[in-house]
């Protein structure tokens, strides 16, 4: 899709024109009085179109009510753009502009709005789906429509990725993906590497699979960084569970098991061209659960890269496993601060549906900052709790530690157990994107599918530090 930034929105020659109105204030446009009836109120959500018989240069005015002005921020402005667009999808549309009359800065959320209901993931489908190809916009902040386009092409990538088949999107590709981004160092250690690190949890679960592990680390620095960051992605590019193998049911979304890597890959992809002022790592244990003659089994001791034994109660718990040994290499890299990101656990989703992440750390203002920009850019997050009590359950008779507890607080259980491989100096915070990353059915501006998740969050928390 192109963006055009134009004199007068109003002049162009387009398919649909968007227009908006709030309750609380006279017409926002004269266009609104002129072409909208008076049910027309102005209340978020309304939205009504309009065909403009040749009075203006648009064929179609589409007015959206956006209501309370005092109320409005990017993400209403975002949503109820992603829902004028699937209107104007519906309409066969292909070129849009947005005028709307607020003095609130809308291109960021406009643009972002617009991107997220045009994406359709439908590279396999002979017939493609519709898509408008051109956008324009006026008096709008030229910076923050930028901005916008770039987090949106992170987005789209993390959604690409986590919506591709596993036969695609294999521990490889994803090296390959990252050693192509522009503007950021990537190394990738290969399965002799990895063993020489020490990292036992990683290697035992990879070892199932044929598709060979790929531990990948990528760098965004700058001169005189303000602050160091590592981001860690789960990178399962297929669960199967191993030998703990999973029902066909629960297996078939596993795919989008390595969503907290491509949401890595969208990030480290935007910061190249967003420039921050801080360093960032990007780190990615990529590997396949698969169950073969050659898995790890129930039973076996693995032990981490920083020397701390696992019994491995359930193979099916292996994210934690692939983590524990990224957090360690995270942890040795001098940064002041680690996130990771990943489809942990079915318990959050439990827990929080698909409305929400959880999030766990081991500092708590730090934490609420990263709810904060997770929130303002549109993603909302839970703060789950890291009591010993969950801790306790996974005690084991044989090694430091178990991989699972019992079925109770999931969340919270898988939390503490990668918390043993963080150490105390930095400040950690773990998302569980379980529920968030991948949609059954449609939700707000997203369709079913890959959602991106944790990009924006990450990209937000990054940029404005
Ligand atoms: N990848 C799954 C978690 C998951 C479940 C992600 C549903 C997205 C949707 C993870 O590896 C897993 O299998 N977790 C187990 C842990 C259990 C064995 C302690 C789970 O949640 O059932
Ligand atoms: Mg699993
Ligand atoms: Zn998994």
């Amino acid at each position: 899709m192109e963006i055009k930034i134009v004199d007068n929105v109003c002049d162009v020659k387009c398919d649909v024109l968007i227009i908006n109105k709030f309750v609380d204030k006279e017409t926002s446009s004269e266009l609104v009085s002129k072409f909208a009836p008076e049910s027309f109120t102005g209340k978020s959500g309304q939205i009504f179109s309009i065909n403009t018989r040749g009075e203006l240069p648009a064929k179609n005015i589409l007015a959206v009510g956006l209501g309370c002005e005092e109320d409005i921020d990017n993400n209403v402005i975002r949503e109820n753009v992603a829902k004028a667009v699937k209107k104007c999808a519906s309409m066969k549309a292909k070129s849009v502009a947005i005028d709307f009359r607020t003095h609130f800065n809308y291109a960021g959320p406009a643009v972002l709005g617009v991107s997220i209901a045009n994406y359709h993931f439908d590279k396999y489908k002979t017939k493609k789906e519709h898509r408008i190809s051109e956008l324009y916009l006026s008096d709008v902040d030229n910076n923050l429509a930028k901005r916008a386009e770039i987090v949106s092409e992170a987005l789209k990538l993390a959604r690409n990725l986590s919506n591709e088949p596993a036969s695609f999107a294999t521990p490889s590709k994803l090296a390959e993906i990252a050693q192509g981004l522009e503007g950021i160092k990537t190394e990738i250690f290969d399965k002799e590497k990895i063993e020489q690190l020490g990292m036992g949890a990683y290697l035992a679960v990879a070892r199932g699979s044929v598709e060979a592990p790929k531990f990948i680390h990528m760098q965004y620095t700058c001169p005189n960084p303000k602050k160091k960051i590592a981001i860690i992605g789960k990178g399962l590019c297929f669960d199967s569970g191993g030998l703990d193998i999973k029902p066909a049911s629960s297996m078939l979304t596993m795919k989008d098991d390595m969503s907290g890597a491509a949401c890595i890959l969208g990030v480290m992809k935007a910061l190249s061209k967003l420039n921050p002022e801080i360093e960032v790592h990007g780190i990615i244990a990529a590997c396949e659960n698969m169950p073969s003659g050659s898995s790890y089994k129930p039973g076996d001791i693995v032990t981490a890269m920083n020397g701390k034994t696992i019994e491995v109660d359930n193979t099916d718990a292996e994210g934690r496993l692939t983590l524990a040994d990224a957090l360690c290499y995270a942890c040795k890299l001098g940064v002041d601060e680690v996130i990771d990101i990943a489809t942990l656990t079915g318990a959050c989703m439990v827990a929080l549906g698909t409305a929400a992440s959880g999030i766990m750390g081991n500092d708590d203002e730090f934490v609420q900052r990263i709810i904060e920009k997770g929130n303002e850019a549109g993603e909302k997050y839970w703060q789950l709790p890291m009591w010993q009590e969950y801790r306790d359950n996974m005690d084991s008779d044989v090694a430091d530690m178990k991989n699972t507890g019992t079925r109770y607080g999931g969340a919270s259980a898988a939390g503490m157990f990668l918390k043993e491989f963080v150490t105390d100096e930095v400040k950690w915070a773990h998302l569980d994107i379980a529920g968030t990353a991948f949609l059954e059915k449609g939700q707000k501006e997203f369709s079913k599918g890959a959602t991106g998740a944790g990009v924006r969050t990450l990209i937000k928390y990054i940029i404005e530090q």
